[in-house]
């Protein structure tokens, strides 16, 4: 059984119970994050416990723990569970109240949980093979900045992309491609990068931030502007990103074939750099 980490205490996970009060459990009302773990390291933690910071920001919860307290809970779970190559999902919720409001109540403590599972790397053979996604409309709210756990359009959507035998789901909004239904994307259109730039309709992922960064350092052309829905369908590639999937190549979407329905030169290109970055974190020569 793993560790878990609730309030303030480690327990077992399947020891780890919260109010059924709790509006995290009524209203979905709370925030999250995803971060991946290299060999016992935590991947990019400061750029995490910033986006941490904004999500709550966002919905008006004060911060229980500061940077250097977190720090500490995670690394320690990390530690407690003995694989090197994890997962760290962390929430907080606007905790529990004595009845049921919609407004906040005055007097709730944020709930605080943790917990991590085994991550085997991210199969170079699987994304050689690359992956197929679906379009589908953007059904979701007008904050998807906001890293919030009330994620029911996301679990639809992601739903239809598996009964539909995909893998992912491509959301379009008002004729633009905006992200995954839990990653982000890129194209290749006319030999350059494309991601759609930051803003209130997608979630400001930390693993493309470092495609980005990593495009700038080695000199790939990059740019972030709108993808429209014509322009998705006639991309050279078509990359999603995730903490959990790294860089995967879409080869297949909706009834078409990606150019010539393999993983493309640039994203070969691109799974080197990232994955030269994730082995210098596990040897220790970068954070
Ligand atoms: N989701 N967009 C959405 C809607 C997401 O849910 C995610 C990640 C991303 C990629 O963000 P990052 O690179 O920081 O993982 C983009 C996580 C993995 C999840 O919900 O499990």
């Amino acid at each position: 059984m793993s560790t878990a980490y609730l309030n303030g205490t480690f327990l077992p996970l399947d020891q780890a119970q919260v109010s059924v009060m709790d509006r995290g459990f009524l209203f979905g009302d709370g925030i999250y994050e995803v971060i991946p773990v290299y060999n016992g390291k935590l991947f990019r933690l400061a750029q995490h416990l910033r986006r941490l910071q904004n999500s709550l920001d966002g919905v008006r919860i004060g911060n229980p723990l500061s940077d250097t307290e977190w720090t500490a809970v995670l690394t320690e779970l990390v530690a407690r569970n003995a694989d090197s190559e994890q997962a760290v999902y962390l929430q907080v919720t606007r905790g529990a109240a004595a009845r049921r409001d919609h407004a906040f109540p005055a007097d709730t403590h944020p709930t605080v949980f943790a917990m991590s599972t085994p991550a085997p790397a991210v199969s170079n053979i699987a994304s050689e093979a690359g992956i197929k996604a679906i379009t589908l409309p953007d059904i979701r709210w007008q904050q998807c900045d906001i890293k919030a756990i009330t994620l029911l359009p996301n679990v639809l959507l992601r739903q239809q992309a598996v009964d539909a035998e995909t893998a992912e789901a491509i959301l379009i909004r008002n004729g633009y491609a905006t992200e995954g239904a839990a990653s982000n994307i890129f194209i290749v259109h006319n030999g350059v990068l494309v991601t759609p730039p930051k803003g209130p309709s997608l979630l400001p992922g930390i693993t493309r931030d470092l495609v980005l960064e990593l495009a700038a350092a080695n000199g790939i052309p990059f740019r972030e502007a709108g993808i429209t829905e014509q322009t998705l369908g006639q991309a050279e590639e078509i990359w999603v990103t995730s903490s959990t999937r790294e860089i995967s190549p879409v080869t297949h979407l909706n009834d078409r074939i990606v150019a010539n329905g393999l993983p493309g030169p640039l994203w070969q290109r691109m799974i080197r750099l990232y994955q030269d970055y994730t082995e210098a974190l596990r040897t220790g020569k970068t954070g």
